[in-house]
């Protein structure tokens, strides 16, 4: 039997796979993400995030500035909150974008940052806590707590705890817990929160930390059913 290359080419079946194929592929190919790209307009919400004036925290700020929502920064730095302030302003032209102090390191300061926010804002629709530190070198805070526990989850988790009624008297609302792939690598063991049995290695506190944040965001929703948050 006498066949050529050419006679398989031009088989319709081999057609019809390479079309679908081609289908295949263009459907799962990755596409940039373009926050553009969202049509959600945030005019008359009111959002904080955490950690603000760098990274992520900022870059998330832009985005709802742009989307016309009142933004509040939640800085500790006065200097460095103050110049993403103005960046976001002026890029946005979103006047309404305002700089709050917040150490989510120290139980004082969110607490003192949760009522001013509680005094000035009548409404609250998102929360995002973003703020967050690696690498950093161990410490007891003046709560005598470890510092990336301290920053990471419990100042997140009683901030969020403080502003949780203000947030389901503005529902719709929702709350953005910022961890990380590396959560997996973590432990639950509640001595670590004060600093004992932690290892240094590999930045195991931060891994402990970003764990908590996944358990406690699963509990939040489990218990926010119905509310809209
Ligand atoms: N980048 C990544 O690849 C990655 C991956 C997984 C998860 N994440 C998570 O994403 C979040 C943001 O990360 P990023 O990469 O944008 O980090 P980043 O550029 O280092 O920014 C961290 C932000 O958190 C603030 N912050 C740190 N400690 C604080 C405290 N005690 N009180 C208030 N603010 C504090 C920093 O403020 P200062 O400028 O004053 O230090 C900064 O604004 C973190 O929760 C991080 O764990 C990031």
């Amino acid at each position: 039997m006498n066949w050529e290359w050419s006679d398989i080419y031009s088989h319709q079946l081999w057609m019809v796979s390479t079309a679908i194929l081609a289908i295949i592929v263009r459907a799962l190919r990755k596409v940039p993400w373009n926050p553009r790209a969202c049509p959600v307009e945030l005019k008359g919400k009111t959002a904080i995030i955490t950690g603000a004036n760098t990274g992520i925290g900022k870059f998330i700020a832009l985005d709802f500035a742009r989307r016309g929502a009142r933004v509040i920064l939640a800085c500790r730095s006065e200097a460095r909150g103050t110049a993403a302030l103005q960046e976001i302003r002026d890029i946005s032209g979103n006047q309404n974008v305002h700089l709050r102090l917040l150490d989510t390191s120290s139980l004082e300061s969110v607490r003192k940052f949760a009522a001013r926010i509680l005094e000035e804002e009548k409404e609250l629709h998102i929360l995002v806590n973003n703020a967050g530190a690696s690498g950093l070198p161990s410490k007891i805070t003046a709560d005598g707590l470890e510092i990336t526990f301290a920053t990471n989850h419990i100042g997140p988790f009683l901030l969020t705890s403080l502003l949780l009624d203000l947030l389901k008297k503005s529902a719709p609302a929702r709350i953005v817990n910022v961890s990380s792939m590396n959560h997996w690598k973590g432990e639950v063991d509640f001595s670590h929160f004060r600093g004992d049995n932690l290892s240094n290695v590999m930045d195991a506190a931060y891994n402990h930390t970003k764990l908590h944040n996944v358990i406690w965001t699963n509990e939040l929703a489990r218990r926010l059913q119905g509310t809209d948050c």
